[in-house]
């Protein structure tokens, strides 16, 4: 495969950047998301993530088990900002726990 094919779409990393991060000490794909934003996009890895393993798999003679998996954050798939914050009866925007967000913060209320 050509070194500039992108493996990463959402944040357009090729063959070639990971392979650079891996010569720079990467060795799992934490490390690979450290250093080039690969699987920091949209889709949080659900596209990358195999390729960019297999890619460390070959360079350092890991298995895929050895690699393991990416840390996960929250929210572990596509949310609607409305499950999250609603308005409430007074006009003021409230989050799923009742916090009043208004102007960028969150206060118990
Ligand atoms: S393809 Fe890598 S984060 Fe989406």
């Amino acid at each position: 495969m050509d070194k500039s094919t992108i493996v990463c779409r959402c944040e357009e990393i090729n063959i070639d950047e990971i392979e650079t991060a891996i010569k720079n000490g990467a060795e799992s794909f934490d490390d690979i998301k450290r250093l080039t934003r690969c699987g920091m996009g949209p889709c949080q890895s659900k596209v990358c993530f195999n390729p960019v393993s297999e890619i460390i798999a070959d360079c350092t003679g890991k298995t895929l088990n050895e690699i393991g998996l990416p840390r996960f954050r929250m929210p572990l798939k596509m949310v609607r900002m409305s499950a999250l914050a609603q308005e409430s009866e007074d006009g003021s925007v409230v989050s799923v726990f009742g916090e009043s967000v208004e102007d960028g913060e969150s206060k118990n209320g």
